[in-house]
């Protein structure tokens, strides 16, 4: 299936920032981690298009919304395979895969009950072990964290 087919079933936007190449197993988790299901402007997504990247993708299509560093580091962990491309009057202007600092501040949960991160108010704090199977080791409790554990805050 050609990309043109894809345009198809997901329209080109004016402006704003078009998040593709995401696992389809994890659309509806970015959207929610992004707060797109609570966003008053509109988004288009779509599931299972065909990929030659990574076989299935899904793709969210964003008006009027570019997204800060806090924000792409939650993409990127999530899926950190997605590209962010951002269009400006319905040229893309500028395409980029997400990308993880080596310590990542807060975003998810560390994995361990006894952390002090869990019970006290002290923000999660990580380093960054794998790039691709991502997988975090936690500042304080030295405890690592994988993909499949994450739960975000
Ligand atoms: N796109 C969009 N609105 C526009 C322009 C582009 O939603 N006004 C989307 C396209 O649907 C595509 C992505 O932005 O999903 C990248 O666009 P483009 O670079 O034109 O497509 P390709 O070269 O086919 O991208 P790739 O091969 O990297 O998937
Ligand atoms: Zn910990």
């Amino acid at each position: 299936m050609s990309e043109k087919r894809k345009e198809l079933v997901v329209s080109a936007i004016e402006n704003g920032t078009v998040i593709d190449h995401i696992p389809s197993d994890k659309l509806f988790l970015v959207i929610k981690i992004l707060g797109l299901d609570n966003f008053n402007k509109p988004v288009t997504f779509g599931s299972n298009l065909e990929s030659k990247k990574i076989g299935q993708k899904g793709i969210i299509k964003v008006q009027g919304k570019f997204f800060q560093d806090h924000e792409i580091r939650k993409i990127a962990l999530a899926a950190p395979k997605a590209t962010l491309i951002t269009i400006k009057n319905y040229e893309v202007v500028d395409k980029r895969r997400v990308e993880l600092p080596d310590h990542i501040i807060g975003i998810v949960k560390c994995v361990n009950p006894k952390c002090i991160t869990n019970n006290q108010n002290v923000t999660q704090r990580f380093n960054l072990l794998d790039k691709d199977d991502v997988k975090l080791h936690c500042h304080y409790c030295e405890k690592i964290t994988k993909k499949e554990n994450f739960e975000f805050l």
